[in-house]
């Protein structure tokens, strides 16, 4: 494998990820990941000399919260670090948006890609913990969003250690 490339995938250049999807998921999944690659605002990409090996679907949720939709690597790759490269390649993006909290969710017997978030720090949400506003990971007002369905586990990353992170701006009602 030569070393791999992080690619923005642009509107016109997303059908090209369909084959990583239909490796990586099957049934409801497969068929949501192919409309959340369609409607999402940010996919990268991972490209092994011209080969694209593995895709990320990113979006801010709210100001400073960002959520890893999908992260999905080509059978014949997984386990050569596509995955962590792509995850990354995401938080790095999150980074450089002034990102604060992201989030993921995965199956809970989804043993790859759990391994895969704690790698990066994300650890499991309690049901009952404090908000993102007040200093926990409690995703209060963001979970519809995110669409976390029955046997699936949240898992959330602070990106910055308490003391350096800048405030979050409160959330006004739409007027
Ligand atoms: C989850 C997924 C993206 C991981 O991609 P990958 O490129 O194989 O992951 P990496 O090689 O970077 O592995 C990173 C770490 O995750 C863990 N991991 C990866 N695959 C694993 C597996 N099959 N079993 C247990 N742990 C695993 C390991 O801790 C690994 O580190 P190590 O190789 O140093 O032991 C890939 O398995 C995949 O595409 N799965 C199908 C789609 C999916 O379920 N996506 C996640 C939910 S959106």
């Amino acid at each position: 494998m030569s070393p791999l490339q992080a690619v923005d995938l642009t509107a016109e250049r997303r059908e090209l990820a369909v084959p990583v999807l239909i490796d990586s998921f099957v049934g409801i999944y497969r068929w949501h990941a192919k409309r959340t690659l369609r409607r999402i605002s940010t996919v990268r990409g991972a490209v092994d000399g011209d080969r694209l090996v593995g895709v990320s679907m990113l979006e801010n949720l709210a100001p400073g919260v960002g959520y890893v939709y999908y992260i999905a690597v080509s059978q014949r790759y997984r386990r050569r670090r596509v995955g962590t490269f792509l995850l990354d390649d995401a938080l790095e993006h999150f980074r450089a948006h002034r990102t604060e909290i992201v989030y993921a969710a995965a199956e809970e017997d989804n043993s790859a890609s759990l391994a895969l978030f704690k790698s990066r720090g994300f650890r499991p949400i309690e049901r009952d913990e404090l908000g993102y506003r007040e200093g926990g990971l409690g995703a209060w007002g963001l979970r519809s969003k995110m669409m976390v369905v029955h046997g699936e586990v949240l898992l959330g990353v602070r990106l910055n250690p308490p003391g350096t992170s800048v405030e979050l701006s409160p959330l006004r009602p739409t007027t």
